[in-house]
């Protein structure tokens, strides 16, 4: 593809799907709006009497970052990477103001809330874009309880520094931890002699990606010992924990004996981990928010979007919480210390005996009771196929990239089951907005991984109007076409609230 066609499908994808997807849900909702989907209005939500309102203003604008030694040009917000934490009570009021500093539009995209349309931050689909020097007021009172992020929802920006935790506190949960972490996994090339755009127009221009094609089947199952298949197509120089390099790691303290609740982030754009700390097991306690049978593990993969609530009893010591990108050259470092010892380096982090054991693959978890959709009988089955083109650098959904393809049509109020298959080499991180969906098992996530020709049917509740995305959470992946719009059909004029 040369150069030219990419700034088109950029301009194509940026612009909206709004030509392709137009005639179907035109059609469906019988709304005039020329050429399509009608993004909804802006929520003006006003508190119930006793309700909190979590209010901020979020500035994202170009930055210098130090990750521990080097320095970055970058985008981030407020100047800080990961982004400031927005932490709420289920049931608040999020009242959050984006200001555009960046020379280019941006949105935010609430990953895992179950929002009202209107907030949910995807150009094309749910708002206009803000442009350069302008502000966007997003609202919602988040529904469930768990760890999710924030990240901006144009272009491969979410491989620049614009990522951040957003916490929704259960007000029921005991809290049967000492203390709390956040720790945030990143893969890391911006700024380094390129930005992510360049990546993106490089991968583009030599058109290929590293495994998502049908090529050599032999190549499986190589990839660090994992049965993942190829994972990334981008080479990063650097992987982070909460911004920071492992040779200048980030210092996570308690006492010992205590026991402290992680919540784990991958915000990378391109990159599996495997998550272990290092001389401890891990008891898996929510996935993508929602609660798990407690699962013990020694450690556990990590999609991009995916994430991981894991509790551990602490031994007395300095301790490496270590995180290794799947078929990559690198480390993620952090530092967990109770007590006296030297810090581990990188590399004595990577031989972690908890990396080289078996590693547990989210989807094998299974769901705590409260967390199960209630039984219903599925009332539509909808498509959604994830492929690759040999000759490319284009991803696609249901046989055409985004922009092209079909909206997913899907029937409010009905159980949904929804039939992915992965007709790549390549594991890709799937995720859907404004659900959360219930694999066969009945386990709760709304990002899931689906390795190489994987088949895996989720139902979901069609309980949220709107234009939603789902995607592939590569985001290189994204942007180069695996994404589709899923639109609810007859749903009357959208009005961005429920
Ligand atoms: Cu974090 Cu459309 O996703
Ligand atoms: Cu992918």
């Amino acid at each position: 593809m040369t150069p030219t066609m990419n700034v088109s499908r950029r301009t194509l994808l940026r612009g909206g799907l709004a030509v392709a997807a137009g005639g179907l849900v035109a059609a469906c909702s019988g709304r005039p709006g020329g050429n399509g989907i009608v993004v909804p209005a802006p929520t003006a939500l006003t508190p119930r009497p006793g309700q909190s309102v979590v209010a901020k203003t979020l500035t994202a604008r170009p930055t210098t970052l130090d990750l521990g030694g080097p320095t970055v040009a970058t985008w981030a917000y407020d100047d800080i990477v990961p982004g400031p934490l927005v932490r709420a009570t289920a049931g608040d009021l999020v009242r959050i103001t984006l200001e555009n500093q960046l020379p280019d539009e941006t949105s935010v995209h609430w990953h895992g809330i179950a929002l009202p349309n209107a907030a949910d931050g995807v150009p094309g689909l749910t708002q206009k874009a803000t442009t350069s020097g302008q502000r966007f007021t997003y609202e919602f009172v988040a529904p469930d309880p768990g760890t999710y992020f924030y990240h901006p929802h144009v272009g491969v920006q979410l491989d620049r520094g614009l990522y951040a935790p957003l916490i929704v506190d259960d007000p029921h949960e005991p809290g049967a931890y000492d203390a709390e972490w956040i720790v945030v996994l990143d893969d890391w090339i911006d700024g380094t002699g390129t930005t992510p755009d360049e990546v993106l127009a490089e991968l583009i221009a030599s058109g290929r990606s590293s495994g998502g094609m049908m090529h050599d089947m032999g190549g499986m199952g190589g990839m660090g010992g994992s049965s993942l298949g190829d994972v990334g197509d981008v080479t990063y120089p650097h992987f982070l924990i909460n911004g920071r390099l492992g040779t200048a790691p980030d210092v996570l303290r308690a006492e010992p004996g205590q026991r402290v609740r992680i919540r784990v982030i991958n915000a990378a754009a391109d990159t599996v981990f495997a998550v272990a700390l290092g001389d401890h097991r891990i008891t898996v306690t929510h996935t993508d928010g929602f609660p798990v049978l407690e699962q013990e593990a020694g450690a556990l993969y990590i999609g991009m979007g995916e994430r991981y609530d894991v509790v551990v009893t602490l031994a007395d010591g300095v301790f490496p919480l270590v995180a290794r990108p799947i078929g990559k050259e690198g480390t993620a470092l952090a530092v967990v210390r109770t007590g006296s010892g030297p810090v581990p380096t990188p590399e004595r982090a990577a031989a972690s005996r908890e990396l080289t054991g078996p590693v547990l693959l989210g989807s094998r978890l299974r769901p705590a009771d409260s967390s199960r959709l209630p039984d219903k009988d599925i009332g539509q089955s909808v498509d959604l196929a994830l492929s690759g083109r040999m000759s490319t650098y284009e991803w696609a959904i249901n046989g055409a990239p985004y922009g092209e393809n079909e909206p997913i049509a899907i029937e409010p109020g009905k159980r949904v089951a929804v039939q992915m298959t992965n007709m790549t080499m390549m594991t890709h991180p799937v995720h859907l907005h404004g659900h959360t969906f219930a694999l066969s098992n009945g386990l709760r996530k709304d990002t899931v991984l689906l390795t190489p020709m994987q088949r895996m049917v989720v139902e979901l509740e069609a309980d949220n109007p709107g234009n939603w995305a789902a995607h592939c959470h590569n985001i290189y992946h994204a942007e180069a076409g695996m994404m589709a719009a899923l639109v609810y059909e007859d749903q009357g004029p959208l009005t961005g609230g429920r």
